[in-house]
């Protein structure tokens, strides 16, 4: 049954609309049916599409790429289809995915991408057909600005429909998927569009079997998605190990910095920052005590009061933190967050002393959450303080700790979303424990020798 309510309720307008919108039109094109068909031309274009189709990549923000937008915009181009008939049906049909035939995804999910790309290329049929009486034709600039304008209407229906539907199915903002997947591959896809334009060229001129060396290109257009990917979640994977690494020695709760790392995103996020440095300033919260590795053991679980020489060592972790970011490019642009996260609002943090707006944006909002955090959660030697009294201690100290308006920004932020909203994390679970409890543990019960240990 198609079961209405297995849409995300946030989603239901946007894919109602499209469900109709894209049925509509493929009504519309069909009724009457062209005459002159020829049925094997579109089959051809519906098979090349088809193949590029099973060959996904997967993009960070639940986004799908593939390379078909290339026999799309060929079969657009095709003066031997009648369109825009035949480029909606091959649309509609070819770009069916293996995860859509393995009914991976709900039966609205599956209509609703294959409508996109219905809705894309009637975009792209609309926009060339509107266009055409003030194109010369035959005249290289008249065809270079069809294949933009064609290209363009595609591309934008297409994108805005996927991003909008993922933004709304993962809560998360429009404008965050855009920054961290569109943007990255956009090139790539708008490079697809002339390359779509030459391949129906060579159909025409040459003939249907030679433009299935376009493959080749194609099939290189996607390994560059597939390597983005890829090297984008390595990075993160990364990222995240680290910073549990340095929790586990911390001797802090599981999770502590990727919880900083959520609150100081979602402090930066209510504050309307741009999310470029949003992304920043979590990564940033991730690694925020990197440093810590190269401070000892003897200081860093010191069960009492630090002396003054042990301070010192300890407030070094900033400057180590950021001298082992400084050397990787991607990672460089944190380095300012990292060093002065432990900067005072009336300057008398460390390690530069700097004060009010001199400090880094990021970092005076990591302060804001790294203390937040620490308050609000369980360590093995005290208990939460809870919400109330939390916000009560960054009160306490808004203009001599902290900055007013990122205490505001937090209260503002938990008021909305419920004092339990960072709580949960979204790490896997991973079983290690952390120094302090692996020495309790030997003491109690000392490590039995194998049998084959020398
Ligand atoms: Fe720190």
């Amino acid at each position: 049954m198609f079961a209405p309510l297995s849409i995300p309720s946030r989603a239901r307008l946007l894919v109602y609309s499209v469900l109709f919108a894209g049925t509509v039109i493929l009504v519309k094109v069909s009724v009457p049916v062209p005459e002159g068909v020829q049925l094997g031309r579109i089959f051809f274009w519906t098979v090349i599409t088809f193949v590029l189709a099973a060959l996904p990549v997967r993009l960070p923000g639940g986004i799908v790429a593939h390379t078909t937008t290339a026999p799309l915009i060929a079969a657009l181009f095709d003066t031997g289809l009648p369109n825009p008939f035949a480029v909606c049906w091959i649309a509609f049909v070819g770009t069916l995915e293996i995860r859509d035939l393995r009914r991976e995804l709900p039966l609205w999910g599956t209509v609703y991408n294959r409508l996109d790309y219905v809705l894309s290329s009637f975009a792209a049929w609309l926009a060339l057909r509107l266009t055409a009486q003030a194109v010369v034709p035959d005249d290289p600039l008249g065809v270079v600005a069809q294949i933009v304008i064609a290209g363009l209407a595609f591309s934008f229906v297409n994108l805005i429909l996927a991003v909008s539907l993922a933004s709304l199915r993962t809560s998360t903002p429009f404008g965050r998927i855009w920054s961290m997947t569109v943007s990255n591959v956009l090139t790539g896809l708008v490079a697809l569009v002339p390359l779509g334009w030459l391949m129906a060229e060579i159909a025409v001129k040459v003939g249907l079997w030679a433009a299935f060396l376009f493959m080749i290109p194609l099939y290189l257009a996607r390994y560059s998605f597939s390597k983005y990917a890829e090297t984008r979640e390595l990075f993160f994977g990364t990222v995240s190990a680290l910073s549990q690494a340095i929790d586990a020695k911390d001797g802090f709760t599981r999770g502590h910095a990727d919880r900083v790392s959520r609150i100081a995103g979602a402090i930066a996020r209510h504050m309307g920052l741009p999310e470029r440095q949003i992304e920043e300033i979590e990564l940033a919260g991730l690694l925020h005590d990197i440093g810590k590795i190269g401070v000892e053991d003897r200081i860093l679980m010191k069960p009492a009061r630090l002396d003054p020489d042990e301070t010192e060592l300890m407030q070094r972790h900033p400057i180590y933190g950021a001298s082992i970011l400084e050397p990787s490019t991607s990672l460089k642009p944190l380095v300012p967050l990292v060093l002065h996260h432990h900067e005072n609002f009336d300057g008398s943090g460390y390690p530069d002393g700097l004060k009010g707006d001199d400090i880094p944006l990021g970092s005076r909002i990591i302060i804001v959450a790294d203390a937040y955090e620490a308050m609000t959660s369980d360590r093995i030697y005290r208990k939460a303080i809870g919400h109330e009294r939390a916000m009560g201690q960054l009160n306490r100290y808004k203009g001599v700790q902290f900055d007013p308006q990122i205490v505001r920004a937090l209260e503002k932020l938990v008021e909305k979303r419920g004092p339990t909203a960072f709580e949960v994390s979204d790490l896997p679970p991973i079983n290690y424990e952390t120094l302090a409890e692996l020495k309790r543990r030997l003491a109690r019960d000392p490590l039995i020798r194998d049998a084959h240990a020398g």
